[in-house]
């Protein structure tokens, strides 16, 4: 039997992501902000198995609390198919396999890596050989973080957060993720943001030379000392409870926390894996959910 038999698809694994610094500019006429921010990506996957179908469908299982995730065409995975197939003229459909392991509507880019994922792994099953550069342009038509979720390891978003450069890098950082069972909105932490700052200059944003030196150093202490995002202050707005869990992951052993993305997931930066282990235990024993991660990881490939 060929392979194509006893397989008749591909299965791609896209990370998660965590914005070690993101400063957040003025806002567009279409709603977008301008952004500079440092994308990590970290070992939160998900996994999307495309195969062959007439039609463009999904399902979605996972180890996070799917309630959010929409199952219909408004999914992200199922535009992204949809938008490859029309943009490449395939006739045919897909069915998608989704499985998730980033927490729903959490800051950590869950929806945009199965985006990243459902465009590459639509384009090894169709055989429509766009290359990387390709991939991630359509991806920015879906969403500001679908590029990086492509690129992986660690990268410069600027523009809309789409445009991506990979930076240099080096070793590996431990994180303690912290999720949350109700997730934000990302357009609300935004417009929380813009009502705060009100009527204000806003200035043009750029990712610091401390960040670009933390992340070549592989330092976790210089990077801790890095770590920044202009969200966290509406996110903590919106959602005063998260500063507690701030303050008791800081107050255990993290080096820094900090809010991922619009939020509400927290990530704690620690020192080394021990750490990481010991501090998970803390927060278990407080009631939380805690997950050890490690970063950068590689972005949307075939497995
Ligand atoms: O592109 P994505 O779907 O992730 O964006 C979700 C929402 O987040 C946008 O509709 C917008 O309200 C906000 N956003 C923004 N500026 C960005 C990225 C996202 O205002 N650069």
């Amino acid at each position: 039997m060929s392979l194509v038999e006893e397989f008749p698809g591909v299965r791609v694994r896209a990370p998660g992501k965590i914005n070690v610094f993101l400063a957040v500019g003025g806002r567009h006429h279409d709603g977008y902000h301008e952004l500079a921010t440092a994308f990590q990506a970290v070992s939160l996957f998900e996994d999307v198995y495309a195969t062959y179908a007439e039609d463009f469908t999904i399902s979605v299982t996972g180890t996070v609390d799917l309630a959010g995730v929409p199952q219909d065409e408004s999914n992200l995975a199922l535009k992204a198919a949809r938008l490859l197939a029309k943009e490449t003229g395939y006739p045919g459909g897909v069915h998608l396999d989704i499985r998730k392991e980033v927490p729903v509507a959490g800051g950590m880019g869950g929806g945009s890596a199965d985006a990243a994922a459902a465009l590459v792994a639509c384009d090894a099953l169709w055989g429509t050989g766009l290359n990387s550069a390709q991939l991630q342009a359509l991806g920015a038509r879906l969403g500001a973080d679908v590029p990086f979720s492509i690129m992986g390891g660690t990268a410069i978003g600027t523009g809309r957060g789409d445009a991506v450069n990979p930076a240099l890098a080096r070793g590996r950082f431990e994180w303690v993720i912290v999720p949350n069972g109700v997730g934000m909105s990302t357009p609300r932490t935004y417009g929380e943001l813009d009502e705060m700052r009100g009527d204000a200059e806003v200035a043009d944003p750029e990712v610091p030379v401390e960040v670009l030196h933390a992340i070549r150093s592989g330092d976790a202490r210089q990077l801790a000392e890095a770590l920044h995002n202009d969200l966290q202050a509406p996110a903590l707005r919106l959602r005063p409870d998260l500063r507690e869990v701030l303050e008791f992951g800081e107050a255990q052993g993290a080096l820094a926390g900090l809010v991922s993305g619009s939020g509400p997931t927290i990530a704690f930066l620690v020192e080394d894996r021990s750490d990481a282990g010991a501090l998970e235990a803390r927060l278990t024993m407080a009631g939380y959910e805690a997950i050890g991660v490690h970063g950068p990881v590689h972005g949307a490939r075939i497995v």
